[in-house]
């Protein structure tokens, strides 16, 4: 595999990266415990990176990488023209939701906290909601708890964080899953990228790796 580079999204996409990686290819070339940031490619693995999640795709893009694994919610938010989105890796599943004290829909002008001023923008606009947002990068679900606004469009997975802060869902904006992007040059003229793609596929499919 010495002939490719994956960019990885630190955090929850690296952890369930390596737990799909461990699952069907085995030997996983990062140490738990390393502060680095770049792993030259072995016999066994490619070359890995791991970098903030809304830089992956700018990574890809310009060629430093040949692939990324990466949010479709950070892939929408932060669109890159210059990448290709060549696979579902079916893995950090959650949906981008607005959610509230209540379960009705907004009314009149209101506040609504998020990090994903780009999604929550498109949504007001397409339901001609008039909604002020507030950008926050994170604790989402505090904005209603202090009462700097009603709503949020934030992250949902298993929902347990907005139970806590009885706070309810309202809508289903987008779901969303790791994917696995290309740079358009590597994806069409070095093989190693399609075949690494095809053997993601295979594997997310669940196929034994010797298969793959
Ligand atoms: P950053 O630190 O760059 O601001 P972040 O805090 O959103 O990013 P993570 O929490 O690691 O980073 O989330 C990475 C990706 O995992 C998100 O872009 C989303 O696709 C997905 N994700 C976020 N929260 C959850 C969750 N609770 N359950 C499952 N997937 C999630
Ligand atoms: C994410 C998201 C929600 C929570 C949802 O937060 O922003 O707060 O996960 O998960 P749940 O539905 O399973 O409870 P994260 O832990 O990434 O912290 P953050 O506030 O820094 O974004």
């Amino acid at each position: 595999m010495s002939e490719l580079t994956v960019a990885i999204a630190k955090g929850r996409i690296l952890d369930s990266f390596r737990i799909l990686w461990e699952g069907s290819i085995g030997h996983w070339p990062i140490p738990n415990t390393s502060r680095q940031l770049w792993f030259p490619p072995t016999e066994q693995s490619p070359g890995m990176l791991i970098a903030r999640a809304r830089d992956i795709a700018t990574l890809v893009a310009l060629g430093v990488a040949d692939v990324g694994v990466v949010g479709l919610d950070v892939l929408r938010e932060y669109p890159t023209p210059d990448v290709l989105e060549v696979a579902d890796l079916a893995i950090s599943q959650c949906r981008v939701v607005i959610a509230g004290t209540h379960t009705d829909w907004p009314q009149g002008p209101v506040r609504i906290a998020t990090k994903y001023p780009r999604i929550a923008g498109s949504f007001l606009n397409q339901h001609q909601i008039a909604g002020e947002l507030v950008s926050l990068s994170g604790s989402l679900e505090l904005a209603p708890v202090l009462g700097l606004a009603s709503y949020i469009i934030d992250i949902v997975d298993t929902g347990r964080t907005l139970q806590e802060h009885d706070l309810f869902e309202v809508s289903t904006i987008m779901a969303s899953s790791a994917r696995l992007i290309a740079n358009p040059a590597h994806f069409y003229t070095k093989p190693e990228v399609q075949e690494f793609r095809d053997r993601m596929v295979c594997i997310r499919k669940g196929e034994p790796y010797a298969n793959c």
